[in-house]
């Protein structure tokens, strides 16, 4: 097998394909993070009281940009890694976990963008931003699984042989 076919059979991605997942990944945690700073911890003397800061909707509007690049890295890893992984049962669980994230991500998402609701945006924005830092929890471990995995495999190809 030729080294490129070898390392795609072991769900390896192309470092390109790799680092615009880490890039739109951290860009999402970092602006999420700068708005539930804002939101959580500044507030300025408005004339009816006090409000938010200016910047806190610039946070939300670089998170929303950060959350269309994440989802086209999404489809980036769909075909190659998602679709190939599944049926060969490798890092399943960890990987399925990673692709419920976010599809409930993106489900929320547009939720607190469309959905006008009053009563349900805490709860909706709560598990919004929950979901988000149990994700960039989850990833490190996905790839760890991952890569044990496929040392493990390694090991019992070698084996054989
Ligand atoms: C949102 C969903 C997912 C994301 C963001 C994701 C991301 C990643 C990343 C960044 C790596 C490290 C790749 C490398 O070292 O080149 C990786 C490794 C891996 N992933 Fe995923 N993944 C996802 C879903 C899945 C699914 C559904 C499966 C399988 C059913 C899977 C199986 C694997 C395996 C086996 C590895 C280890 C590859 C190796 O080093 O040989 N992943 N994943
Ligand atoms: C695939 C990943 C993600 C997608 C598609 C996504 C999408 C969105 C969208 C569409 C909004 C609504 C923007 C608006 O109302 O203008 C939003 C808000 C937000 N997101 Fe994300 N997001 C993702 C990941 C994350 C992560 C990792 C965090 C972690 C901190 C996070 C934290 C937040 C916060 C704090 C808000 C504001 C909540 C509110 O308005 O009450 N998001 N996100």
């Amino acid at each position: 097998m030729r080294r490129a076919d070898a390392a795609h059979d072991g769900l390896r991605l192309p470092a390109w394909i790799r680092r615009w997942v880490y890039l739109a990944g951290l860009a999402c945690l970092l602006t999420g993070a700068g708005w539930l700073a804002f939101e959580y911890g500044v507030r300025i003397e408005g004339p009816f009281g006090p409000e938010a800061h200016p910047l806190q909707r610039t946070w939300l509007i670089a998170h929303g940009a950060a959350a269309m690049v994440a989802l086209w890295a999404f489809g980036l890893l769909w075909l190659a890694h998602v679709r190939r992984g599944w049926p060969r049962r490798r890092n399943r669980g960890s990987g399925g976990f990673m692709v419920g994230c976010v599809l409930a991500l993106a489900a929320s998402g547009w939720g607190l963008y469309y959905l006008g609701s009053e009563a349900l945006r805490p709860w909706l924005s709560a598990f919004h931003w929950v979901l988000g830092f149990l994700a960039a929890l989850a990833l490190p471990l996905h790839i760890a699984l991952g890569r044990r995995h496929r040392a493990w495999r390694e090991r019992q190809d070698t084996a054989r042989r």
